[in-house]
């Protein structure tokens, strides 16, 4: 069996005393969950005049941008029960969507639960519900039934949009309800949705991967591979454009894979080229790309759009040919390179940021000096590095490590030092041209400035006011400060 043909590790007969609600068809879905959300607003009303207040809701994203589309779509089911939403997790209600990407995402979340339990020992009315990706795994559910019993709610990835039926029959029970399915072919996204920022917004055009990276547990807790109809992605984004919002990202495990799973359906590249035609639409951006399936015809479509960002995050995650076959990723570093020049040769003033993992079991300090070495031919922008962390059930979690923890520190630290060279290589470059600048916030940090994000994804701050926030305006960077720049509007 090849390792794209791997089975998930867990069976039906392991989620079914998980299994709680029934699947219905995506229509029926839609229309049901919406009838709970009526039903909810009466619960509301009880739960707060329990209270002797409007009862608060905060939803705490873990985790990628997936999670963060599921929290708004979390937080439009809360708000439109009633309930205030806020960023205190001394709110009535907390919600925490996970992430397991790596170990360390569990742990944060396993430490911080600790804190909600102190709050809910003083408010025994309180609400905690857990979902996302660390609970599709059985072991962690079970953990939290011994060692968390304090929590209310337990629900998966696949599940989401079941929110206000679970929710309603949280606020009929005592007990801990789980509700966590193996897998599901539905996609339901007719509920309501809270956008973080009025004037950008993500939109799920897939869900779940197929690609299998030996040491990647997103496959296993998101499912396999499923495309939205473009008709209702589309859709989606004229209602968006409709309602204010000018910049948008597609979001997918692997957007080039777009469609491969529906019959007859438009390429990753015939999509943003519907979606540039919206009118309204003045920015596109799109996460993540994968280096196998990333096409010509892509590249040509950002090349002679004025809408698509001049930003493209390509996960290379290892430099050695040896590491990147262990771990699946279905290229070579050749290969890499030579999508790397295709991209540069047709646009030029495209910033390029990727991921990297170091620390791969069978890596070694050679391994990882090829890794520092394509980081300096290719110059990115920025990386995010992160030290192998292995997950149970993936192939790379049983293989044998060659690495001792002291020697991928030492090789991490040096990679990072690459990484922030080029950066700051790049960042100087750019210091002294003119960009068009989305406004997204206020200036945390200085209440005359403002925040922008350039169509190359950096960040410059320049003086301005609230007014400014969600509008596009032309800004000089005039000082490099790392990740980000001080500029003026010219
Ligand atoms: N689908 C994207 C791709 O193929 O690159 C990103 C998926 S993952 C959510 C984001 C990043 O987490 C990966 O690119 C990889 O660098 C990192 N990652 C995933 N599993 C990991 C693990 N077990 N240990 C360390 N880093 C990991
Ligand atoms: Fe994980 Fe990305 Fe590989 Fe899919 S393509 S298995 S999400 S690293
Ligand atoms: Fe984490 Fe799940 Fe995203 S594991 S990185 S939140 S898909």
């Amino acid at each position: 069996m090849s390792l794209n043909e791997k089975p998930f590790r867990f069976k039906d007969e392991d989620y079914k005393k998980y299994t709680l609600t029934a699947e219905l068809s995506e229509k029926e879905e839609a229309l049901f969950q919406n009838e709970k959300i009526s039903e909810l607003k009466e619960k509301y009303a009880v739960y707060s005049d329990r209270l002797g207040h409007g009862a608060s809701a905060c939803v705490v994203t873990f985790g990628c941008q997936m999670n963060a589309r599921d929290s708004e779509k979390l937080s439009g089911v809360l708000a439109a029960a009633g309930f205030k939403l806020t960023d205190d997790e001394e709110a009535d209600v907390v919600v925490y969507n996970t992430c397991t990407v790596r170990d360390n995402a569990n742990q944060r979340v396993l430490g911080r639960l600790g804190h909600l339990h102190s709050l809910k020992d003083k408010a025994p009315q309180k609400k905690i519900i857990l979902c996302g990706c660390m609970v599709q795994e059985p072991s962690v559910i079970e953990k939290i039934k011994k060692t968390y019993s304090f929590v209310d709610l337990i629900f998966g990835t696949h599940n989401v949009y079941k929110f206000p039926e679970l929710l309603c029959r949280m606020f009929d029970s005592d007990e801990m309800l789980v509700d966590v399915w193996r897998s599901t072919g539905n996609i339901v996204e007719e509920l309501p949705v809270i956008r973080k920022y009025p004037f950008k917004s993500g939109v799920n055009i897939m869900f779940g991967c197929d690609k299998f990276c030996t040491y990647c547990i997103v496959p296993y807790v998101r499912g396999r591979e499923r495309s939205r109809a473009s008709k209702e992605i589309l859709e989606e984004v004229r209602s968006l454009a409709y309602d204010g919002v000018s910049e948008i990202m597609l979001l997918g495990q692997n957007v080039d894979s777009y469609g491969k799973n529906i019959p007859g359906e438009i390429s990753f590249a015939q999509l943003l080229k519907e979606t540039e035609k919206i009118e309204g639409i003045e920015r596109i951006r799109f996460m993540t790309s994968h280096p196998r399936d990333m096409s010509d015809e892509v590249i040509d479509v950002i090349a002679s759009s004025d809408k698509i960002s001049r930003h493209l995050h390509l996960p290379v995650q290892a430099g050695s040919d040896k590491v990147l076959k262990a771990m699946n990723r279905g290229y070579t570093r050749a290969d890499y390179m030579a999508l790397v020049k295709r991209i540069k040769d047709k646009v030029k003033d495209i910033a390029l940021t990727t991921d990297l993992i170091v620390g791969f079991p069978s890596e070694t300090a050679d391994d990882v000096k090829e890794t520092i070495d394509l980081v300096n031919e290719v110059s990115y922008d920025n990386a995010f590095t992160f030290i192998f962390s292995p997950r149970r059930g993936t192939p790379a979690a049983d293989m044998e490590m060659k690495m001792s923890g002291e020697e991928i520190k030492e090789n991490f630290d040096l990679l990072l030092k690459a990484v922030q060279e080029n950066a700051r290589k790049n960042a100087l470059k750019l210091t002294g041209t003119r960009g068009k600048a989305l406004v997204e916030e206020r200036d945390p940090h200085d209440e005359s400035m403002v925040t922008g994000r350039l169509s190359n994804n950096y960040l410059v701050h320049f003086p301005g006011n609230k007014d400014l926030i969600g509008k596009y305006v032309t800004v000089e960077l005039t000082e490099n400060r790392g990740f980000y720049f001080y500029g003026r509007m010219v």
